[in-house]
């Protein structure tokens, strides 16, 4: 068998149906759930308060975030185990020692996971947020950011890799730009993490916030966040709990532990954190991390090519792809959507503009896309 028979011998939801919505959430592979049921059987049989259980699961932790640091490219005290990127993005925009008046930039290619954070922000402490428009040209994102930095601007929010349009923004310049200013910078990365390699060092970014269940295939409820030695006691806790704290008083209050990792609070679910677990070690272990960035880019190109080669489609995604390509169609998107659906062909729609998307995973196949391109012929006209 060839290396993407196996992979996809592990994987089965991706042998049932089209799966190209990866951007959603991505199939779990066997490896996974295993981990979890291995996990779930062990705290019914043996219990979840023997000490034994409490080692483990803290060497889990510790496992989890020396494997995200290894693909961050950073040092484990800079990971923090969060629920999901919104979690991540949350934990650091309230965290901003926010006055009145000060402002925060982002752009206009964002989800509600770096939206709503900010917005929360405004009405709790009065911010003003200021949306660059970098639609229709992603790669001059950092000048129109830099124009639209003040003496106030105190954050720049951005994600990586677009939902929208999938675009790729240049996240090292737009850090460049920011650092110079003095600005802190915090990156949604749930569309790069597990597509694109990331380095944060090389990024120079000083937050970057990710997730288990999209291009990692882990599961719900697992993330992390990349908080840089740096910038990590720029941003104060938001929530507090016994994993925040590397002492306490109970008249005094506590202090924060120096790292990441004071943005940890209470009991996490170790069936998840060993299925986030086996993700990780799948995909840089068994599949190989630089195969999947790989086999995900050009299966984007070829996407983006047969697409473009459908009469009545527009492809929206630049060519310098991350695993989303987004497309508008003449008809109606989502009676176009209903009838791949219909057809086991799994995309979806996503707003502003409002377009179809698909993701392609490592363990997508060339026919797969091909499959789509065909059912797209009859629908896509208007
Ligand atoms: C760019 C982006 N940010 C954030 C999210 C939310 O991710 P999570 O559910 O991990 O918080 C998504 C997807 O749902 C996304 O595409």
């Amino acid at each position: 068998m060839d290396k993407l028979s196996e992979i996809r011998a592990q994987v089965p939801a991706v042998q049932s149906q089209v799966y190209l919505n990866t951007g959603t959430a991505g199939p779990l592979p066997e490896p996974v759930r295993a981990a979890m049921a291995e996990s779930l059987a062990a705290q019914v049989s043996g219990g979840r308060i023997a000490s034994e259980y409490y080692v483990k699961l803290s060497r889990l932790k510790a496992e989890i975030r020396a494997r995200h640091a290894t693909m961050l490219g950073c040092e484990p005290d800079e990971i923090a185990l969060t629920q999901n990127t919104t979690d991540g993005m949350n934990l650091v925009t309230l965290g901003v020692n926010w006055q009145p008046g000060d402002e925060a930039i982002t752009t206009n290619l964002e989800h509600a996971g770096a939206l709503f954070p900010l917005f929360a922000a405004r009405a709790r402490f009065g911010i003003t947020i200021k949306i660059a428009d970098v639609l229709e040209r992603p790669e001059e994102a950092a000048a129109v950011i830099e124009r639209l930095i003040t003496p106030r601007t105190k954050l720049i929010a951005v994600s990586h890799v677009s939902f929208i349009t999938g675009a790729v923004l240049p996240v090292k310049e737009i850090a460049e730009v920011a650092h110079r200013h003095g600005v802190l910078v915090l990156v949604d990365g749930a569309q790069s993490f597990g597509a694109i390699p990331v380095n944060v060092k090389e990024l120079g970014v000083d937050f970057y916030a990710v997730t288990s269940q999209k291009w990692l295939c882990g599961p719900e409820g697992a993330g992390a966040l990349y908080a840089s030695r740096a910038a990590v006691s720029q941003v104060q806790i938001t929530f507090a709990g016994y994993n925040t704290a590397q002492a306490y008083d109970m008249y005094a209050g506590l202090l924060p532990k120096g790292n990441a990792q004071k943005f940890e609070q209470g009991t996490l679910q170790p069936a998840t954190l060993a299925g986030h677990l086996a993700a990780l070690r799948w995909l840089t272990d068994e599949v190989g991390a630089d195969w999947a960035y790989s086999r995900i880019r050009s299966l984007a190109a070829a996407a983006r090519a047969l697409l473009a080669e459908v009469p009545g489609v527009t492809v929206l995604t630049p060519a310098e792809t991350a695993g989303l390509v987004s497309f508008q169609v003449e008809a109606n998107a989502d009676a176009v959507l209903k009838a791949l659906t219909g057809q086991k062909i799994l995309i979806r729609t996503v707003p502003h503009p409002r377009s179809l998307r698909l993701s392609t995973g490592f363990y997508n196949t060339e026919e797969e896309l091909e499959q789509l391109a065909a059912a797209l012929r009859p629908l896509a006209r208007a």
